[in-house]
């Protein structure tokens, strides 16, 4: 955003202005602990919410009468001044005036005069900076929100032509049961789906005013928390100024959601990763997301769907992270909670360029319904279909099962499918089995027959399909 001024600043004589607090402290401190204590160069990010939060507690002042009219206007165009500087990049941050509540005060005061001072009545930057971080916060969760809902489209639109595409479904990451390509594609949807509705559900609990709690214990001026809370946009105000100084379980909540995003999108990465290699051949990903070996002129290696695995770590980390910047602070604020900003930018910022990149990615995903296809005639995917077919023709389950078992140790000993079977060699392990057991063996009769609410029968998952797509729409 801006540069921080490494100089020495105009006031660094004069003790009084040199700091907020200055007038208590007769030695300033070291060089090393300004550094180590400043957050300037990484909440300077909070600026403009930290300015929109500023407009709306100087209005509310003024109109209760604790700012004069000439005050507020001063205060309104300062304000609106070094917004524009910070977004032109102009501003220069200042390392002695330590964070961007400091920053911005101090140049609103050199700007405006004393109606700058006024600013902070009724106030601190601890409730100021719980206010950014939940302004910032509800900004990023609609943006994930907007994001999450690109992704879902770029999954249906992949998923629509391929409802009839068959491959074989894994349990054990062993071939399971033939699956529509398409279900499998719409399972992730759902986690997305889930993963939005977490968002909206935490995004309520983000948006809740603290401003009002002043240091910790509230304050004796005659503040209107709903005033400000209307201005903000915020549902409510927070109801106890200890807690809302102190608390950042918002944050955790939302790093907890966004690390689940990225373990939907590790697990989704991971298939890729194992469809994309020839052994599967499965898909192949678009050149403009895949890059070469600087050794191996054959490789083409899948380097978005691996990264994105790797960074789903990076993310549950910031959640541990958070969780044990919180756990041993006695209430209210303590500084410790200045470190709750650095994981929670990088856990929005990792998780959004994730989900940009994905998504194009996902538009470029190429299947190979053929390999799909072959590889699910391997492996005896439709051997639970033989026992359904045998119960219902009057066989124990159990029984079935061991039918079943001893019919594809012949296959596997002839090395072909129990679609392959001659009928006699069927009927020697049960005399119930007909000639219609072959339409029940095919994959296109396995799947056809999961057809019940969640199945992956191609009449289900084209329902699935186009009530996802309405849902997506009217959002
Ligand atoms: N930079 C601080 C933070 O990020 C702002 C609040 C400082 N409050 C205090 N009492 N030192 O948490």
């Amino acid at each position: 955003m801006g540069k921080i001024s490494k100089e020495i600043s105009m006031t660094q004589d004069d003790p009084l202005q040199n700091k907020t607090w200055s007038g208590r402290f007769s030695v300033p401190v070291s060089e090393a602990v300004k550094q180590y204590t400043a957050s300037v160069s990484f909440d300077q990010r909070l600026a403009l919410h930290d300015i929109q939060g500023s407009l709306a507690h100087a209005r509310m002042l003024s109109e209760v009468g604790i700012l004069s009219t000439q005050d507020f206007s001063a205060i309104e165009s300062g304000l609106t001044t070094i917004a524009d500087d910070i977004q032109r990049g102009t501003f220069t941050w200042n390392l002695d005036d330590e964070d961007v509540h400091l920053n911005i005060e101090k140049r609103l005061t050199e700007r405006i005069g004393d109606a700058g001072k006024r600013l902070h009545t009724g106030r601190s930057r601890n409730d100021q900076v719980a206010t950014d971080i939940r302004l910032y916060l509800r900004e990023s969760i609609d943006h994930i929100c907007q994001q999450l809902r690109f992704l879902q489209q770029a999954l249906l639109a992949l998923a629509e032509p391929h409802v009839d595409t068959i491959m074989p479904g894994f349990t054990h990451l062993q071939v399971a049961q033939p699956v529509s390509l398409a279900h499998h594609l719409m399972a992730y949807v759902e986690m997305f789906s889930r993963d939005h509705q977490r968002l909206l559900e935490i995004r309520h609990r983000v948006n809740q005013l603290p401003l009002g709690a002043a240091a910790l214990a509230g304050t004796s001026y005659p503040l209107r928390r709903e005033r400000v809370a209307e201005l903000l946009g915020f549902e409510g105000v927070c109801n106890n100024s200890l807690d809302a100084v102190s608390d950042r379980d918002f944050a955790i909540e939302f790093c907890s959601a966004a690390a689940l995003i990225m373990i939907h999108l590790s697990r989704l990465s991971e298939e890729l990763i194992l469809w994309m290699s020839p052994r599967f051949a499965f898909v192949r990903i678009g050149d403009a997301f895949c890059t070469g070996s600087s050794i191996m002129p054959q490789k083409r290696n899948p380097d978005v769907p691996e990264l994105v695995r790797g960074k789903s770590g990076r993310v549950t980390g910031h959640l541990m992270g958070l969780l044990m910047l919180m756990k041993a602070q006695p209430l209210a604020y303590n500084k410790d909670n200045q470190e709750d900003k650095e994981p929670l930018f990088d856990t929005v910022d990792t998780l959004t360029q994730t989900l940009r990149v994905y998504t194009d990615m996902m538009r470029d995903v190429h299947i190979n319904p053929s390999a799909m296809n072959q590889a699910a005639r391997e492996g005896f995917s439709t051997a639970t279909d033989l026992a359904d077919y045998l119960v219902k023709k009057g066989t124990t389950f159990r029984d079935a099962h061991e039918i079943v078992a001893r019919a594809v140790r012949h296959a596997e000993d002839l090395g072909c499918d129990l679609a392959d079977l001659p009928l006699t060699d069927l009927q020697s392990f049960s005399a119930s089995i007909e000639n219609d057991i072959y339409s029940v063996l095919t994959l296109e009769g396995s799947v056809a027959s999961r057809h019940l609410i969640g199945g992956t029968a191609p009449s289900r998952v084209r329902a699935a399909i186009a009530r996802k797509r309405l849902e997506l729409d009217r959002a």
